[in-house]
């Protein structure tokens, strides 16, 4: 693996997953790989999980890490190619991602989308400017249109549950629906989500179905071929996992449609499902997305879906250092 951008970057999934499974199973096998030499985790945005998790991850493999906040830490960073630069400025990436490529082997960057310019935002520009410019591996701590490293997190969630589970069913029904927010936020962890959901349903793993108010659709490429039903509960009855999170429009980009209360997961929706499990990528917002109920049962993965963050990222440093 040279950078891990997206799920098309990982050649074997089932082999992924397993890795991460065995890291969580015996995190310092590995220390060795790291040894001598240096992450750097470049956040635009804030995070609470990914700095952490992508962090202790590292540190497992025997990396060192230098964590930056751009704009804070740093001098803020000029993306466009060819332009004057008198704005606030004052670095262009250019330099920016040459010189820490100079210092780490591997950059970890943090880029969410604007939610201004549906096009800019698709391009992933930071991401590709630091991929092109570092000259070493980039892993996409959430970007734009993707969060790769908590979809993987979520593969291995929903992996571990079906090893514990031998009611379930062969392939588990796995829905995603959209819960309602006042602010708009991004597609990325959805899109993300459909991603690999879809490359689970594909290899016969699970049933994969998306539900959302009409307005939200997400973009084809990432919806593929998921059964998109429009009715909540419909979508409910049978379910062995909810996926809860909120998006922005895409088609009326970055606009909230709707806050419709009716369609966050209360126990009510629990009981739908064939005794289904909850999860969400956090941070959650209680009673305005999820109720308490929900969070505070048996029903709720959403801390041991944290938790394996640790693992998806140190799956990924560990590719990512047997490669290069
Ligand atoms: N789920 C997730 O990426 O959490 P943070 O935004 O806190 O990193």
């Amino acid at each position: 693996m040279t950078n891990f951008l997206s799920l098309s970057d990982v050649v074997n999934l089932d082999a992924l997953i397993q890795s991460g499974i065995d890291a969580k199973a015996n995190p310092f096998a590995d220390q060795h790989l790291g040894k001598n030499k240096t992450i750097g985790l470049i956040f635009f945005n804030s995070s609470l999980r990914t700095r952490i998790s992508t962090q202790k991850a590292a540190q497992n493999l025997g990396l060192n890490v230098i964590t930056m906040n751009v704009g804070q830490d740093s001098w803020g960073l000029e993306m466009e190619d060819g332009v004057i630069m008198n704005s606030d400025k004052a670095e262009h990436v250019r330099e920016a991602a040459a010189v820490i490529g100079r210092y780490c082997n591997i950059i970890g960057i943090r880029a969410f989308a604007e939610l201004k310019d549906r096009a800019k935002d698709y391009q992933e520009q930071v991401m590709h400017q630091f991929a092109k410019y570092a000259g070493v591996p980039i892993v996409n701590l959430e970007s734009a249109t993707r969060h790769p490293l908590q979809s993987l997190a979520d593969c291995i969630t929903i992996e571990e549950v079906k090893r514990q589970t031998p009611t379930l069913p062969a392939k588990p029904k796995v829905v995603l629906t959209w819960l309602p927010h006042f602010k708009p936020l991004p597609q990325a962890v959805a899109n993300s989500f459909c991603e690999w959901m879809n490359a689970r349903a594909k290899s016969g793993d699970i049933e994969f179905v998306v539900t959302h108010p009409e307005g939200y659709e997400l973009a084809p490429e990432f919806v593929g071929n998921a059964r998109v039903i429009y009715n909540q509960d419909e979508a409910f009855e049978g379910a062995d996992f909810i996926y809860g999170k909120n998006w922005s429009s895409y088609t009326h980009y970055g606009q909230v449609l709707t806050q419709d209360p009716s369609w966050a997961v209360t126990m009510n929706d629990i009981h739908l499902t064939n005794n289904g499990k909850f999860m969400h990528c956090l941070p959650v917002r209680r009673n305005l997305k999820v109720a308490d109920e929900v969070l505070d049962s048996p029903h709720s993965l959403v801390i041991e879906q944290a938790a394996n963050r640790e693992w998806s990222a140190q799956a990924v440093l560990k590719e990512i250092l047997k490669s290069n």
